[in-house]
């Protein structure tokens, strides 16, 4: 890994932009790379913008490396006031450019953060203007507790593991 690319991921692990649970988020995605174990998961929440639907905020919670928080932090001032569509187009290169060109080693975990982001950008059919459901309440707890419930009692956090095929693919 270069100094410099390790100098950026630093800079930016230094102050995390939008870290933690969003209670009131309208749309949530969470990912785990099959690659090293790691988690991240993506709270969204929308606004009225000149008749378009932007991304008003977005925050991130990560069970992972320094490079994937980095670029988690980098993407969610990013995608802020864009449509889920505009959003749904950025790579995860694009979306951690700031960090400069990725060593071979962290592209996976750049491929978390736009994974992470997808699922919570895809429109769900349970996601509409209707209340939320219980499930869908439960869901936008807290990684931490859903990792922890999830190895108390199996089956109790919704994560979508990733292929290596289809991290290499992102
Ligand atoms: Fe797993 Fe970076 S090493 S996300």
């Amino acid at each position: 890994m270069s100094d410099e690319f390790q100098k950026r991921v630093e800079d930016a692990i230094k102050n995390p932009k939008n870290m933690g649970e969003m209670a009131d988020a309208d749309s949530i995605g969470t990912v785990g790379s099959a690659n090293c174990g790691d988690m991240l998961r993506v709270w969204l929440k929308y606004k009225e913008d000149g008749g378009r639907k932007v991304i008003d905020k977005a925050s991130f919670q990560s069970f992972g490396c320094e490079t994937a928080i980095a670029a988690a932090s980098l993407a969610m001032e990013l995608i802020r006031g864009k449509t889920a569509e505009e959003a749904m187009t950025m790579s995860g290169e694009e979306l951690a450019a700031d960090l400069g060109p990725l060593p071979p080693t962290k592209v996976h975990c750049t491929s978390l953060v736009e994974n992470a982001l997808r699922d919570a950008l895809a429109p769900k059919p349970e996601q509409s203007d209707a209340a939320p459901t219980a499930t869908q309440l439960q869901s936008n707890s807290n990684l931490m507790d859903d990792f922890t419930e999830s190895s108390r009692k199996k089956g109790g956090v919704k994560l979508v593991f990733l292929d290596e095929d289809s991290e290499k693919k992102a």
